[in-house]
C-alpha cells in the first residue's frame, strides 16, 4: 500500500521521483495491488508521441464494473455507495448501498442486453443528475458497451450531431428534470434530435418528472418495466485494457466538438490513485463532487475514481440556489461530508451571497475543499477558504482536462503547502514541460510558457473518435514528441505550477468549455448577419463571459437591434445550449482583419476587455479604420 496513499511532502517527492524515473514500474505496481484483473498485462506500456499511439496495460483483461462493484460485496456490500440527494429538499435523500447498486446495474445491463446492445456498441446516455445516470454508465461498462454521456444542458441539435458523431443505435434519456423551481421537458428536446439521427434504434425512458410525453411506437420505451422484469444478476463482459470505455465531447477551437475516447484499465487505474491521493480519502469519508456527470470530472469523480475506491459518494439533482443560497452546505452538514468539490463559479455566486447562508450550517465534517474546471481568482480561494474551510481544509486546485481523463496537477492535502491561485505540484507519473511561442523548451524556474506533458500517464485519451489525424494534429503536433494542453502556465520559484488559461480559441465559461467556431457558425445562421466573431472577456461570476462583435448583412441594418440580440442568443441556445449564450452582442460596420482575411481576435478580446491603452501593432490591418469604430462604439 506504499505508494498509494501519500502522507507528506517529503514522501510526495520520493514517490513523484520513483514514478518518473521509471514510470512502468510505478503504474505496474499499483495497477498490481489495487484492482482485480481477470488476467496480467504482457505488456505494461508501449506508446509513440508521433503516431499517436498509447496503450497501458496490454494484453490484460478486466472489467471495471467488477472493480467499482463485486469486489466491494465481500467487505463493504452494505456500505452507501450511492448518497442521492434530491433536487427538492422536503424529500428524502437516498443510500444506495454497493449491494443495491450491484443489483441495479446488472439489471440495466440485461435490459441493455435485451435491446441488442452489445459489447463495443455506443450508447448515448441524455440524462438528469439522477441514480440512474450513475447506473446507466456502468451498465453500459458492464457488457463492454462504450457510454457516451451528454450534459443535458445541450440543445437538441447539440444532442443530434453528438449522437450522430459516434453512431449511437440506443439512447437512455427521461422525460423531464427538475433544476430548482424548473422542470425541463428533456424527451422533447431528445424527439427533435432524434428527428436527425436516423440511427437510433431504441430509446429508454427514465420517469422522474411524470409530465406528459410523447412515445413513439416501435422506438420508445420506459424503462422501469423493463427493469423489473429483468434479472437481478449479470456476469460482467470481459474486455481489453485498451477497450473503449466511454466518449465524451468537449470543444475544439475550431470545428464539431471531439469525442474523446477514453479506454478501460489505464483509466481506472489513474481515476482511482488520484480519487484517493488528491482527496486524501478514508473508508468511512463522505466524498461530494457537485459537478454534473456529463462532464468529464463527473464520470472520473462522482462515478468511476470513488467507486472504485469503496468510496460513498453524493450524487446532487439540484443547484446551488434552490431553495436558497444555503443549499450547499445545507447537505454538507446533513449528511456530514468530508471533501468537497466544486468550480471556481459556483463559489464566486456563493460569495456574492449574504455570509449567513454558510454560517448558519455546521462544516466542521470538512477536510478536503477542492476545486477545478478554470483558474480560481485569489478572493474566491480566500472565500473558501475562510468561510467554508475555516482555515483548516487545504484547497486543492486541480488542474486538468476531459483529455487528461484525471487530475495532472494538484496539491496533496495535508502534504503540499497551498498557494492561492496556484495547482502546485504534479500528480504523480505527471511530467509538465513548458514551451515558448517558437516550440522551444523553457526550462528552470521562474519562467512562463505553454504547458505540456512529455510522457503518457494511463487515463491520457488514446484518440478523436473517428478522427484520429484531428487528434494528432491538435495533441501533438506543436511541440512534437509531447501532449500539448492549450493552455498557458507560469512555473515559480520553487516549481509550483499556475495555470493562467487557454492561448487557443477556446472560451471558458463558468467552467464549461466553449470553442468560437461553433457559436460563430450558428449566429451566421441568422438572415440579417454578414460576419461575427466571439471573444471573452471577463467576468466575477463566469470567469469569462461571451461577447459578440456582429456585421450585418444591408438588410439587416435597419431591424431593432434589440430583437436582433434576442434572436441571435435564440439561435445559439437552439444549436448548442443556453450555457453559450452572448452576454454581450455589439453591431459593428466591419471586424479587424489581417491581409490575409483572418480575424484578429487580439484586438476585439482587448477592446471587450477595456484594455485599450496598448492595442499592440494595428497596421498590418487590411482595414484599420474599423478598430476606431468599434472602440467607439464599445458596449464595455
Ligand atoms: O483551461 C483549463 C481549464 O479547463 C480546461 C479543461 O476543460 P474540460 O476539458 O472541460 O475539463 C474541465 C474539468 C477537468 C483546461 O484546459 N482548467 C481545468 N482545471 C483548471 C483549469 N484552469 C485553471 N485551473 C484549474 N484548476
Amino acid at each position: 500500500m506504499s505508494n498509494y496513499h501519500i502522507k507528506h511532502l517529503e514522501e510526495y517527492w520520493q514517490v513523484y521521483r520513483k514514478s518518473v524515473r521509471n514510470p512502468e514500474n510505478f503504474w505496474e505496481e499499483i495497477a498490481e495491488e489495487h484492482f482485480l484483473w481477470r488476467k496480467r498485462w504482457d505488456k505494461v506500456l508501449s506508446w509513440d508521441f508521433s503516431k499517436p499511439e498509447i496503450k497501458w496495460f496490454e494484453g490484460a483483461r478486466l472489467n471495471i464494473t467488477e472493480n467499482c462493484l463485486d469486489r466491494h460485496l465481500a467487505v463493504r456490500a452494505d456500505k452507501t455507495a450511492i448518497l442521492f440527494e434530491p433536487n427538492d429538499p422536503a424529500k428524502e435523500a437516498e443510500h444506495i448501498s454497493y449491494r443495491q447498486l450491484h443489483e441495479r446495474v446488472c439489471r440495466f445491463a440485461n435490459v441493455l442486453a435485451d435491446q441488442g446492445v452489445e459489447k463495443g456498441d455506443r450508447v448515448c446516455i441524455y440524462l438528469p443528475m439522477i441514480p440512474e445516470l450513475a447506473v446507466s454508465l456502468l451498465a453500459c461498462a458492464r457488457l463492454g458497451a462504450v457510454h457516451s454521456v451528454v450534459f443535458a444542458g445541450f440543445s437538441a441539435t447539440a444532442l443530434a450531431t453528438r449522437i450522430n458523431d459516434c453512431d449511437c443505435k440506443t439512447v437512455i434519456c427521461s422525460d423531464g428534470s427538475y433544476r430548482g423551481k424548473k422542470t425541463i421537458d428533456l424527451k422533447t428536446i431528445v424527439d427533435q434530435a432524434l428527428e436527425e439521427c436516423p440511427g437510433v434504434e431504441t430509446s429508454l425512458v427514465v420517469k422522474r418528472t411524470g409530465g406528459e410525453v410523447t412515445m413513439k411506437e416501435g422506438r420508445d420505451q420506459w424503462l422501469q418495466p423493463l427493469l423489473d422484469a429483468a434479472d437481478a444478476r449479470r456476469e460482467a463482459t470481459i474486455v481489453d485494457a485498451e477497450d473503449p470505455l466511454f466518449v465524451l465531447y468537449t470543444s475544439g477551437s475550431t470545428g464539431k466538438p471531439k469525442g474523446m475516447v477514453h479506454t478501460t484499465g489505464g483509466y481506472m487505474v489513474y481515476t482511482a490513485y488520484t480519487f484517493k491521493n488528491a482527496f486524501q480519502y478514508r473508508e468511512n469519508d463522505v466524498y461530494w463532487c457537485t459537478a454534473d456527470i456529463g462532464w468529464i470530472t463527473g464520470h472520473s469523480y462522482i462515478v468511476y475514481g470513488p467507486l472504485a475506491n469503496g468510496a460513498t459518494t453524493v450524487m446532487f439533482e439540484g443547484v446551488p440556489s434552490y431553495p436558497d443560497y444555503g443549499r450547499f452546505w445545507e447537505i454538507v452538514e446533513k449528511h456530514k461530508v468530508t471533501q468537497f468539490y466544486t468550480a471556481p463559479t459556483a463559489i464566486r455566486a456563493l460569495a456574492k451571497e449574504n455570509l449567513d447562508y454558510v454560517n448558519q450550517h455546521d462544516l466542521s465534517s470538512l477536510k478536503v475543499l477542492g476545486t477545478v474546471g478554470e483558474p480560481i481568482n485569489e478572493e474566491a480561494w480566500h472565500w473558501y477558504n475562510e468561510n467554508v474551510g475555516k482555515k483548516n481544509s487545504p484547497i486543492i486546485d486541480t488542474w486538468w482536462q476531459t483529455e487528461t481523463g484525471g487530475i495532472m496537477i494538484s496539491p496533496i492535502p495535508y502534504s503540499t503547502p497551498t498557494i492561492p491561485t496556484f495547482a502546485t505540484l504534479p500528480m504523480p507519473g505527471v511530467q509538465p514541460v513548458l514551451f515558448d511561442e517558437n516550440g522551444k523548451e523553457i526550462k528552470g524556474n521562474s519562467v512562463e510558457g505553454r504547458l505540456a506533458i512529455k510522457f503518457p500517464w494511463p487515463s491520457i485519451a488514446r484518440t478523436i473518435y473517428g478522427n484520429h489525424e484531428r487528434y494528432r494534429e491538435t495533441y501533438f503536433s506543436a511541440y512534437p514528441g509531447t501532449y500539448f494542453t492549450g493552455d498557458g502556465a507560469l512555473r515559480d520559484a520553487v516549481g509550483y505550477y499556475r495555470i493562467t488559461g487557454r492561448v487557443d480559441d477556446v472560451i471558458i465559461v463558468s467552467g464549461h468549455n466553449l470553442g468560437t467556431a461553433p457559436i460563430e457558425d450558428a449566429i451566421n445562421e441568422h438572415p440579417a448577419v454578414a460576419e461575427s466573431a466571439i471573444v471573452g472577456y471577463p467576468h466575477d461570476i463566469k470567469g469569462n463571459a461571451l461577447y459578440g462583435y456582429v456585421t450585418l448583412k444591408e438588410t439587416g441594418e435597419s431591424r431593432d437591434q434589440d430583437n436582433l440580440r434576442k434572436e441571435i442568443n435564440q439561435l445559439i441556445t437552439d444549436r448548442i445550449g443556453p450555457i453559450a449564450k452572448l452576454q454581450k452582442i455589439q453591431f459593428t460596420t466591419g471586424l479587424p482583419k489581417t491581409r490575409s482575411g483572418k480575424i484578429m481576435r487580439r484586438i476585439l478580446r482587448k477592446i471587450a476587455g477595456k484594455d485599450t491603452s496598448n492595442l499592440g501593432d494595428i497596421s498590418t490591418l487590411l482595414n484599420p479604420e474599423v478598430v476606431q469604430n468599434i472602440m467607439d462604439e464599445s458596449l464595455a
